[in-house]
């Protein structure tokens, strides 16, 4: 079916009427920290009372529920006139693995457009000040059905390593959101001791929202939100959630 006459494209953007930000938390590459950074920032969100949503849109490897300690598959979201997300850890949580728990989903192209235009049409979000979406790496479909779907409503943020192999990556993401005037909310440089992705959000006149430095103990408390909350890594995430917060 061409993707232009569906009429979830209708139900959609109703869906999202009441999110004041759509922030989609996005990379060049793989294995900066998307997920672990779009949770925390849901859950530093919650944490201070705002309103937050979280999406997982990684379809193939859906893993914020691996950030938050649960079960997905032990979650029956409620069905009313659409899906109303459950919450948790204060957060209305959407995901995909709620309905495949953890089987593979070797999803490709027109598949993935399905799987995203139907989370989107039936998820009630309601009211929300953020709903922060973790995406798979790269320009892959599940961000370009973002810049495509929702061009007006997304504010990216962009996580990148300061590796040599990372500059070039993230310049051309950036160039390809700056070139389809989409409003990015700000660059983050993940695993890093200093400032060496500075330049590049200068260069491209963004937002730079301070590096992150490599904790080498985070994986220890991944499911632990006690233990997450109270390190170091979390108290970067709550600074760059405040930038965000506070424009
Ligand atoms: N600042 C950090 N210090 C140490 N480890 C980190 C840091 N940020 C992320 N990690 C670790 O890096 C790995 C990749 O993180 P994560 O899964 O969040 O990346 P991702 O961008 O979502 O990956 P993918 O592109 O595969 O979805 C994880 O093991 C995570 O715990
Ligand atoms: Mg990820």
């Amino acid at each position: 079916m061409n993707p232009g006459s569906d009429p979830r494209l209708l139900v959609i953007p109703q869906r999202l009427s009441g999110v004041k930000h759509i922030i989609p938390v996005m990379s060049s590459k793989g294995g900066v920290g998307k997920t672990l950074l779009s949770t925390l920032l849901a859950l530093a969100g919650a944490d201070k009372k705002l309103k937050v949503g979280l999406l997982d849109l990684d379809f193939t490897n859906p893993s914020t529920h691996i950030v938050l300690g649960i079960d997905p598959s032990s979650i029956q979201p409620v069905e009313e006139k659409g899906v109303i997300p459950p919450i948790i850890h204060g957060i209305k949580y959407m995901t995909l693995a709620m309905y495949t728990g953890e089987n593979p989903t070797p999803l490709r192209g027109n598949a993935i457009n399905d799987a995203f235009l139907e989370i989107l049409a039936i998820t009630r979000w309601g009211e929300l000040d953020y709903l922060f979406i973790d995406t798979p790496p790269g320009l892959s479909d599940a961000q370009l059905n973002l810049l495509t779907y929702l061009p007006s409503r997304i504010e990216p943020l962009i996580v990148a390593t300061p590796s040599p192999l990372a500059i070039i990556s993230v310049e051309k993401l950036l160039r390809v959101l700056i070139e389809g005037k989409y409003r990015i909310i700000g660059l983050v440089e993940n695993m890093s001791n200093n400032r060496k992705l500075l330049m590049i959000a200068q260069k491209y006149n963004i937002r730079y929202l301070g590096p992150i430095p490599y904790f080498k103990e985070i994986d220890n408390l991944i499911g632990n939100l006690e233990a997450l909350r109270s390190s170091q890594f979390y108290g970067k995430i709550i600074d760059i959630l405040e930038k965000i917060i506070y424009v």
